[in-house]
C-alpha cells in the first residue's frame, strides 16, 4: 500500500522549521560562547555554531529552489517562542541540555526520516540536503551526550528547563510541526537573561593574563621564546570568537548572509585558538597554564555590536596582516614548519575576514542609523584601541610596527 506523502507546499514548512530551528542553535550556542566557562564546550559551540548556520544556509537554498524567499515567514507563534526562550539558560547545564538534547536531537530524527515523508523520487535534492546533515548533527548530539554526563553533576536544576523547552516544541507539533497541537507550557520558574555576556567566563582556576607581564621576545635573538609568546597569543584568539558570538547574537537584524559569514568568522577565530592550544602542547605547556586574555572581549564589550565589529574586521585584523607575513618568513628561514603552516592558514583566513569587515560594516552602520562613513568608523575605533587595549601587540600593530 502507498504510503502517505507531503505535498511541496507542506515540504517547504517543513524545511522552514528545519532551517529555522537551525538558526536558533547558531544563535542561542554564540551568544553563550562567552558564557560558558568550560574550555571543551567553548571549543565544541565554536564549530557547531559554523555547522548550525552552514545547515541553515543549505535548506534556505533548497528552499529557494522550491521557490520560496521568504522562510521566515508565517512559522507558528510556538516556534518564534521557543526561538527565543533558548536563550534563557543559565548555564553551560542548560544550553547543552536544550540546544543539544532536545532541538538538535529532535532535527536529527526529523533528517532521517524526512525521505520516508516527502516523495523522494521527485524531492531528491532535498533528500541530499537531509542526508549531508546527518553525519555532523550525528556528531553534535553523540558529543553533548558524553559532555554532557561529566558536567551533569555540576548544575542542578536543568531538567525543569529541559523538560520546558522540549514541551514548547512537542506542544508546535515537533521539529516538522506535523503532530498534535497542544497549548503551550508555561515557564517553570522566573528567570532573567543574561545574554550579552559582559564579562567572558573562564574556569575560577585558570590564570587572567597579565598585561605587565606581556614582553615579546625578539624573533631573531629568541626565537624559541618568541614562538611560544605568538602561539600563547594564537590560543588567546578565543575572545575575538567570543566577540564575535556577541556580535552575532545582538545583530538578528541583519541579512542572513553576514549572519553566515560572522558564523565562519566565528569558528575561524575558534580554530586560530586551536592551532595555538596544538603549538602551545606541543612546546610543553598545558593550556589550563596559559594566562586568558579576557580583558579584551570585557572591554570591547562596553561598545555597541557595530563599532565592535567595524574595530575588529577594519582596524585589529588589517593591522595585524604584516606581522603575520613576517612571522611566515621567519619560520621559513628556520625551518619550523609546523608554525609555518600554522600562520599561512591563519593568513589566509583572515583575508576573508577583512574582506566581510568590508563587505558588512558598511551595512551595519546603514541598519543601526550611524551617520558615520566606514572610513570615519575606522579611525575612531582605531583611536580608541589605541586607549584601549590591554594587549601591547595590538597597539604595535596600530603603530605600523610588525
Ligand atoms: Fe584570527
Ligand atoms: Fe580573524
Amino acid at each position: 500500500m502507498a504510503q502517505q506523502r507531503i505535498s511541496i507546499e507542506t515540504n517547504v514548512e517543513y524545511l522552514k522549521r528545519y532551517a529555522y530551528l537551525e538558526r536558533a542553535c547558531m544563535r542561542t550556542l554564540a551568544g553563550w560562547l562567552p558564557g560558558v566557562p568550560e574550555w571543551e564546550a567553548k571549543n565544541e559551540f565554536g564549530l557547531h555554531i559554523w555547522e548550525s548556520a552552514d545547515a541553515a544556509d543549505h535548506l534556505r537554498a533548497r528552499l529557494r529552489e522550491l521557490r520560496n524567499y521568504q522562510p521566515e515567514r508565517n512559522l507558528s507563534p510556538t516556534l518564534q517562542r521557543l526561538f527565543a526562550e533558548l536563550d534563557y539558560a543559565q548555564n553551560t547545564a542548560e544550553v547543552i541540555a536544550t540546544v543539544y538534547l532536545v532541538i538538535k536531537k529532535a532535527l536529527l530524527e526529523a533528517y532521517r526520516t524526512h525521505p520516508e515523508v516527502t516523495w523522494p523520487d521527485f524531492d531528491n535534492p532535498t533528500v541530499k540536503i537531509t542526508e549531508t546533515l546527518i553525519p555532523n548533527t550525528e556528531k553534535q548530539v553523540a558529543w553533548a551526550e558524553q559532555y554532557f554526563s561529566t558536567i551533569a553533576d555540576r548544575y542542578s536544576g536543568w531538567e525543569a528547563w529541559r523538560d520546558y523547552i522540549a514541551a514548547l516544541l512537542e506542544a508546535d507539533g515537533g521539529p516538522t510541526g506535523a503532530g498534535p497541537k497542544r497549548a503551550a507550557p508555561q515557564r517553570p520558574d522566573e528567570r532573567a537573561l543574561l545574554l550579552p555576556w559582559k564579562e567572558c567566563q573562564r574556569m575560577p582556576d585558570w590564570p587572567i593574563f597579565n598585561p605587565d607581564e606581556d614582553i615579546e621576545p625578539d624573533r631573531k635573538a629568541d626565537p624559541e621564546g618568541h614562538r611560544l609568546w605568538r602561539f600563547k597569543h594564537y590560543l588567546n584568539e578565543m575572545t575575538a570568537a567570543e566577540t564575535l558570538g556577541s556580535i552575532l547574537w545582538m545583530t538578528p537584524e541583519m541579512p542572513w548572509e553576514y549572519q553566515h559569514n560572522v558564523a565562519r568568522h566565528l569558528w575561524d577565530e575558534v580554530r586560530h585558538s586551536q592551532l595555538g592550544q596544538i603549538r602551545v602542547q606541543q612546546l610543553g605547556l598545558k593550556i589550563e597554564e596559559v594566562p586568558q586574555v579576557v580583558q579584551i572581549y570585557n572591554v570591547m564589550m562596553t561598545l555597541p555590536a557595530v563599532e565592535q565589529y567595524a574595530l575588529l574586521t577594519t582596524v585589529i585584523e588589517p593591522n595585524g596582516m604584516p606581522e603575520k607575513r613576517a612571522n611566515r618568513e621567519h619560520w621559513e628561514d628556520i625551518e619550523d614548519d609546523v608554525s609555518a603552516a600554522a600562520v599561512s592558514y591563519d593568513w589566509s583566513d583572515e583575508n576573508f575576514h577583512i574582506r566581510w569587515g568590508q563587505k558588512w560594516t558598511p551595512v551595519l552602520l546603514e541598519t543601526y542609523g550611524y551617520d558615520e562613513t566606514p572610513e570615519q568608523i575606522r579611525d575612531r575605533m582605531e583611536a580608541w584601541l589605541l586607549e584601549n587595549t590591554p594587549v601591547k601587540m595590538q597597539k604595535r600593530h596600530a603603530q605600523g610596527i610588525a
